[in-house]
């Protein structure tokens, strides 16, 4: 069956990303694209409507983003987003200036005008704004829908197409009424079909691989996450015993990580081959306490024995779990940010190894991951694990990684993610784990002074990982959480908990 499909044209925005999760969340398929794609491209992708996003850009600079008006003249639903209004509003001969008053934030929208994109959104709904560019004048070929609760035009529509610009971001989470905009405007003006779910993508994703791979063999390293774990099955399914997969056992692992995950994967047709690597990845980390070095040590062993692995089984290809947002990145124009972390993704890898990807989560979200790995038969525990990093336990360990400050973390944390788990926090909270702090302080324990280590738990809320803020575990189970570390952890006296956020924080600590 057909999917209809949506083209979001990304002029840079922080939050475009959020368009396409809320236009997949109706169960439509949709894609990011670049905000320069030509019409021959749109042509051919044959989309039901497009959606221009936001941008840090104003209409006024120098070389401002802007798409290929003849776009305009193809007849599909067009819908801009803040900077993607206006540029619209420009076409439309309307003028747009340095707004007076600096819109930012909570707006109520007064409706002026019915429209079928307006349908079931009330009178004095909160919009959230945020611009510096106000269309004050509209063109002659523009109907005002709706204006802010200052008067500035907040919604309007061509007066013979179906293109409308919103001056608000309907697809943050602040606009109470942004996700019936967004579905008026996909189905009532757009006519999609709301067909698109991730399950169904197990047939056609079995042939892709099937089509790439055709008949070569491929080497899939799994690390015990969701994504790992699901492009893996997903693979296996179509090729078969062409797949060699492996789990390396850095040493840094989380406490009983293989035994969890190894039962599910071998039922599910994938029979990972477990390299116990601890003792290298101990070794060449003895004594090195910089973030950086640490990362780059565990990325170049992974790269030696991965090497390995590709030439023993005579591999051309390589499975990775790459995500969407991950794709998305590339395909921004505000550029490559900064380093904050160099994060060891195995994106380096097939470059020197000469191996071909082999990608089939690509298009694809998180949850939506989740759900594709719960309809492959994946166990729950193991699809609605939070998200680990690459090197494991060492960047949690800060200064000296040894296997004494190993097992002391991996048994803390073990500790609290089932306290977690008992009181039903766990599903609720995005991502959680122990730190151990290179700080000892004193405590007393019966009659006894102790010096010993300190621990941190971190609890966060996020939707990618991009942004995310602390969570509010309630008091009595932070409590509980404490006493039960510190009792049955030789090793450690104190327990603090993080309360930073992400910005300026970021979720690990190194
Ligand atoms: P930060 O600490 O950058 O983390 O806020 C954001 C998310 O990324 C994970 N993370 C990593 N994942 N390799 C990975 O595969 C890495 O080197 C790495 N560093 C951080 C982190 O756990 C969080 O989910």
């Amino acid at each position: 069956m057909e999917f209809s499909k949506v083209l979001i044209l990304d002029f840079g925005s922080q939050v475009t990303k959020l368009i396409a999760r809320n236009v997949r969340e109706l169960n439509v398929y949709c894609e990011i694209v670049r905000f320069d794609i030509s019409i021959n491209e749109i042509i051919e992708q044959n989309p039901k409507c497009i959606i221009l996003s936001g941008s840090p850009a104003s209409i006024y600079d120098k070389k401002n983003p802007e798409f290929d008006k003849e776009i305009l003249s193809l007849n599909i639903p067009i819908l801009g987003i803040c900077y993607g209004a206006q540029l619209l509003s420009k076409i439309f001969k309307s003028q747009v200036k340095k707004s007076k008053i600096r819109e930012f934030g909570p707006v109520k929208l007064i409706k002026i005008k019915q429209d079928k994109i307006l349908d079931k959104i009330p009178n004095n709904s909160i919009s959230w704004m945020s611009h510096g560019d106000t269309i004050y004048k509209p063109g002659k070929v523009i109907d005002v829908l709706a204006r802010s609760e200052f008067g500035s035009v907040a919604i309007f529509k061509h007066k013979a197409k179906k293109i409308y610009g919103t001056q608000f971001h309907p697809e943050v989470v602040h606009t109470s009424f942004g996700k019936k905009f967004i579905s008026n405007f996909i189905f009532s003006i757009s006519n999609c079909k709301n067909n698109w779910k991730p399950s169904r993508l197990i047939k056609s994703k079995t042939k892709e691989i099937q089509d790439l791979v055709k008949g070569g063999r491929a080497i899939s390293a799994i690390s015990g996450g969701v994504d790992s774990s699901v492009s893996s099955v997903l693979v296996a399914n179509a090729i078969g015993t062409k797949l060699n997969s492996f789990i390396v056992d850095t040493g840094l692992m989380r406490k009983d990580e293989i035994k969890l995950i190894l039962p599910n994967l071998k039922k599910l047709g994938v029979n990972p081959k477990v390299i116990n690597a601890s003792k290298i990845f101990l070794s060449r980390l003895k004594g090195v306490t910089n973030p950086e070095k640490k990362r780059k040590i565990i990325g170049k062993t992974f790269i030696e024995l991965f090497e390995k692995e590709a030439k023993r089984t005579k591999a051309e290809f390589l499975v990775q779990g790459t995500l969407y947002p991950d794709v998305i990145e590339s395909v921004s124009i505000s550029g490559p940010s900064a380093v904050i972390k160099s994060h060891h993704n195995v994106g380096g890898l097939p470059k020197r190894m000469k191996l071909k990807l082999v990608e089939p989560l690509r298009d694809l979200f998180k949850d939506e991951v989740r759900v594709l790995g719960k309809s492959l038969g994946i166990e729950k525990d193991l699809i609605s694990r939070h998200p680990f990093p690459g090197p494991g336990l060492a960047i949690r360990i800060l200064g000296e990684i040894n296997q004494e400050r190993v097992k002391i973390l991996q048994e803390a944390d073990s500790i609290y993610i089932n306290i977690l788990k008992e009181k039903k926090l766990y599903d609720l909270i995005w991502q959680a784990f122990c730190v151990l702090i290179p700080i000892k302080t004193v405590g007393v324990m019966g009659d006894e002074r102790t010096y010993e280590n300190t621990i941190a738990i971190r609890a966060v809320n996020s939707t990618d990982g991009m942004t995310a803020s602390w969570s509010r575990i309630p008091y009595d189970v932070l409590d509980l959480i404490s006493s039960e570390i510190i009792n049955s952890v030789k090793g450690i006296n104190k327990v603090v908990f993080d309360i930073s956020n992400k910005p300026p924080s970021t979720i690990e600590w190194e």
